[in-house]
């Protein structure tokens, strides 16, 4: 996820575009770019880390013009580094994109072959060479981009401007966010409202696959072909806050709704549909190298470390390897056995959490190989472990981890498949079965989203609770951890997950007719196993809130309240079993009048032992 800003009007773009940047810095902030066009030419600052960085460059210098781009990055392909940092430029064209180009590679290679050279690691400049390529073939700027962006496979919102042409903004989308503001006399473009809101309220949506053309002060919207459209502007009354949010009243709750597009992103250009394999692009390990370990060390914490428990459910059960999960606080400290027959993986979203660093360096110092899988490019983890599977689910701003847990899963997902696939444990056939199901997952995903206001009436029931009990079992009783954790965090309730099949060796005693029991019954293997877990709760009057299957008609009048998922494999059910029990926290949590994005006591990311 990246933030990207254009502007074409009277007015000085830099700053216009500066304002807009801080806006979206919740999108990404590893690295930051401006670009105006100035008598014909551009004048491009780009710098490191933080927003700030730029600011303090732009001090210095008073970029001007009135028509330029900008972008604050989330480093998908590439370091980020100043150099990998937009916008990226060739020849006269200079374009900013968020998203990811699949078909990067392929149209790198073209390109080199016919004398052009990269400055950067990043998907996006292939982007800027391709426009170059077109124009120098005596095409315009907008029939370049038009051929060019046809081209392209992935996600992508872009802006685009050129020196040969310094009066025009062209800005398109397919897959990632873009809305175009109308102002007097001027044009605004951005990933998102707030980046504008405080110029204008009057706004485009654009739709994947159009562009838009700013030029002689007025907006010509097509298809990507150049087919004109008409465009109605909406008018957007929201309050800048909730603008950040994108209208959802906390982070959490976007980032929630975010998860069909975190899974995408994910998978995105990494399932080989023909071959039915998986492509990791910074493994870092050979086929033979992989099916050479004889067993895998997890460590990871809190969130992190429930997804571990999901992941061991996958190595084993699909490449038969055993598999070990630790908390990564008690790793170092219990002399772990490992050595080279190990592969050791070490999970986190932030990257930096100080016991999962330290259990990482503890095993490379025992001459382990490593692997690492992070949501946020280049932090240490990610720097330090010998490969790295990322997560793509963008910056995740809310404490309580939602959308970066279900990436791990897909993370854990597709390594998993790419050993069974080098090992032959997993089939050509079944390999291709399991893209199929993966890339239907997002739109299950957004199904089970439309369960928010059935959960929200659950949570309106409960949230006077003093305790709660999660109960799964195999696959899904990481899932009863995770549940619980969701709602010790942001509630403040106590709640405790248990394996479905423990219970009456000890927990059974805390129930009566006062405590709700979550139970999660999606209908694999253990169905019938956990429904009489349920049945040992009922008898003892707990109050049962179920979670199971749709089309699981006898439940109904099991349990006081039903949330039901879509059918589907096994391995998949944690995934869609994670929104509803996320949604349950996170609104028993808003009616206790709790800081559900920051709640007490915690930090995102712990850098402290
Ligand atoms: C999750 O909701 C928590 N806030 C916390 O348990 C978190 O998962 C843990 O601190 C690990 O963080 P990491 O994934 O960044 O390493």
């Amino acid at each position: 996820m990246c933030g990207i800003v254009g502007y074409m009007g009277n007015n000085t773009a830099s700053s216009i575009i500066m304002e807009g940047l801080k806006k979206l810095e919740y999108r990404g902030y590893d690295s930051a770019g401006i670009c105006t066009l100035h008598g014909g030419t551009a004048q491009t600052i780009r710098s490191e880390g933080k927003l700030v960085n730029l600011e303090r460059l732009l001090e210095g210098k008073a970029l001007q013009g009135h028509v330029g781009i900008g972008h604050t990055r989330w480093a998908t392909h590439g370091r980020p580094t100043e150099n990998n940092a937009h916008p990226h430029q060739a020849g006269s064209v200079i374009v900013v994109h968020n998203g990811i180009i699949e078909n990067h590679l392929a149209l790198k290679d073209g390109l080199r072959g016919i004398g052009h050279t990269f400055k950067s690691e990043t998907d996006t400049e292939v982007v800027a060479h391709l426009i170059e390529q077109k124009m120098k073939q005596g095409s315009g700027l907008v029939e370049a981009v038009s051929v060019t962006l046809q081209e392209l496979k992935g996600a992508y919102a872009l802006c685009i401007v050129s020196e040969a042409e310094p009066e025009m903004l062209i800005a398109a989308k397919h897959g990632s966010p873009l809305v175009v503001g109308l102002g007097e006399e001027e044009y605004f473009v951005a990933s998102d409202i707030p980046a504008i809101l405080g110029y204008t309220r009057d706004m485009v949506f654009m739709e994947d696959g159009e562009m838009v053309v700013f030029k002689e002060g007025a907006a010509a919207f097509s298809t990507l072909a150049g087919e004109p459209l008409t465009k109605k502007p909406r008018h957007i009354d929201w309050s800048p806050l909730l603008a950040e949010k994108d209208g959802y009243r906390h982070f959490m709750l976007k980032e929630i709704f975010e998860q069909p597009r975190a899974v995408q992103d994910t998978l995105a250009g990494r399932l080989l549909e023909e071959t039915g394999d998986v492509y990791l692009e910074d493994l870092g390990l050979t086929d033979a190298e992989l099916t050479g370990f004889s067993r895998v060390s997890i460590v990871a914490c809190g969130t992190s470390w429930h997804s571990g428990l999901v992941g061991k459910f996958y190595l084993e059960g699909l490449c038969r390897i055993p598999v070990e999960v630790d908390f990564a606080s008690e790793f170092r400290y219990r002399n772990p056995v490992i050595g080279p027959d190990t592969l050791l993986i070490a999970i986190s979203q932030s990257g930096e959490t100080a016991d999962t660093l330290a259990a990482l360096r503890e095993a490379r110092s025992r001459g382990v190989r490593t692997i690492a899988i992070c949501n946020v490019i280049d932090s240490s983890i990610a720097r330090e472990a010998d490969g790295v599977i990322y997560t793509h689910a963008g910056p995740e701003i809310g404490v309580a981890s939602t959308k970066a847990f279900v990436t791990q899963l897909i993370a854990l997902l597709l390594f998993s498949f790419r050993w069974g696939r080098a090992s032959g444990a997993v089939t050509r056939e079944q390999g291709q079965e399991l893209i199929a199901q993966l890339l239907h997952l997002p739109a299950l995903m957004d199904d089970v989203l439309q369960l928010d206001a059935v959960v929200e009436a659950v949570a309106r029931r409960f949230h006077n609770a003093r305790d709660f009990l999660y109960l799964g079992r195999g696959i899904n009783y990481p899932l009863a951890l995770e549940g619980a954790l969701k709602l010790k965090e942001i509630s403040y309730i106590h709640a405790e997950g248990y394996p479905a099949g423990e219970m009456k060796h000890g927990p059974i005693a805390l129930i009566d007719e006062n405590m709700p029991v979550v139970v999660i019954a999606p209908c694999d293997s253990h169905y019938e196993k956990v429904i009489s877990n349920l049945e040992e709760v009922r008898a003892r009057g707990g109050r049962i809130i179920l979670l199971c299957t749709a089309g699981d008609a006898g439940m109904r009048d099991k349990a006081e309240e039903v949330l039901q998922i879509p059918l589907v494999a096994g391995h998949l059910t944690p995934i869609l079993l994670s929104v509803p029990l996320q949604l349950l926290a996170y609104h028993v949590s808003v009616l206790k009048g709790n800081d559900v994005d920051q709640p007490r006591n915690l930090a995102k990311s712990v850098t402290v032992e």
